[in-house]
């Protein structure tokens, strides 16, 4: 594992977009254009991707290809004073999957967050992203909250 730096930026940036767009609630990504979506969602997105409220941390082989990334930062304090790791995205690259590095990432995350004193790590997932859910359940990850949505037609 190694510290994030400029030059993975743009992978990074390409692999968040893609992940969220996928992940949005299918009613709402029908009444988005991607390109103004990506457009406003990036400027939401900069503090955290480029601007400091995360760690970048990139996954290589021992040849130095990229195998994918992680943005750690600190979440909580406001349901109680409480703060924890929060894993803000995490990623594998599409040739690589399924061969254990998503969930040594994960793994990787939990430990990150214990070296820095946080007693719980949390994360956000998408009830559309069976994969992710699957990998995070495997890993003591357990359901704390429901985001719930009605389409109102
Ligand atoms: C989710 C992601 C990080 C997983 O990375 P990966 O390296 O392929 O994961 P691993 O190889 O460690 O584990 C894959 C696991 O998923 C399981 N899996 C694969 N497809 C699945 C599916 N459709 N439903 C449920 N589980 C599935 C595999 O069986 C395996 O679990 P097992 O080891 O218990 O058998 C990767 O697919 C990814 O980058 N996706 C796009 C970005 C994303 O969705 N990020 C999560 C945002 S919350």
């Amino acid at each position: 594992m190694r510290r994030g730096q400029r030059a993975d930026l743009k992978t990074i940036w390409t692999a968040t977009l893609q992940t969220v767009w996928d992940d949005l609630p299918d009613d709402e990504r029908r009444r988005h254009d991607r390109t103004t979506w990506e457009r406003e969602f990036r400027r939401k997105l900069t503090p955290y991707v480029e601007g400091g409220r995360t760690e970048p941390w990139i996954a290589e082989d021992g040849t130095g290809t990229f195998l994918g990334y992680l943005l750690l930062g600190e979440g909580g304090g406001f349901l109680t004073s409480e703060a924890h790791g929060f894993i803000f995205d995490v990623w594998v690259a599409p040739d690589h999957r399924g061969q254990g590095v998503g969930k040594f990432l994960m793994s990787w995350a939990a430990d990150w967050a214990r070296s820095r004193g946080y007693r719980k790590i949390k994360l956000e997932v998408s009830d559309s992203n069976p994969q992710a859910r699957h990998i995070y359940e495997e890993l003591g990850f357990r359901y704390e909250r429901h985001y719930m949505g009605k389409n109102l037609g």
